[in-house]
């Protein structure tokens, strides 16, 4: 399988338990690389065009509001099949669902606050990335 990137956030509330380098630490130890990463605090307009597919659910607001809160840590990672190694590593999208020794056991707080995002498929990982990060600034050695 060839190597692929993937796009990954460390949301608020992970970044308030100051979690940065446990969770970077799972990445690592799974075999995937830091490409690219910018510690920001997002705009309400990046947050709403971030997730612009969910902006007729009814938790929209509320996950606009929690994600422009405080910084975030964005991140390319690279590697073999890194799109779903990560979300193997993250877990699932509910906290109190997420197996053992997954980030978002370990540091999710409930859906909403659910510690990390990461892309689900390949469309996906070159919109996110395309978002945040320019060509330039992705290392791929
Ligand atoms: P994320 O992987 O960032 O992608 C979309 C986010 O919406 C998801 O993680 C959750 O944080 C959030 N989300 C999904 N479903 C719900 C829900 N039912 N209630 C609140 N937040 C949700």
């Amino acid at each position: 399988m060839a190597t692929e990137q993937t796009f990954s956030i460390i949301k608020p509330n992970a970044m308030k338990k100051n979690a940065i380098g446990s969770i970077i630490a799972k990445f690592e130890e799974n075999g995937l690389k830091i490409a690219g990463a910018k510690l920001t605090q997002l705009s309400q307009a990046q947050a709403e065009e971030f997730y612009a597919e969910h902006k007729e659910r009814p938790f929209f607001g509320e996950l606009v509001t929690f994600m422009t809160s405080a910084p975030v840590m964005l991140m390319c990672l690279s590697g073999e099949n890194a799109i779903m190694r990560n979300r193997e590593i993250m877990g699932a999208t509910n906290p109190a669902e997420a197996a053992d020794g997954t980030i978002r056991k370990l540091y999710g707080d409930s859906m909403g606050e659910n510690a990390v995002h990461g892309s689900d498929s390949p469309e996906s990982a070159k919109r996110e990335l395309g978002l945040f990060f320019t060509d330039s600034e992705i290392c791929n050695a």
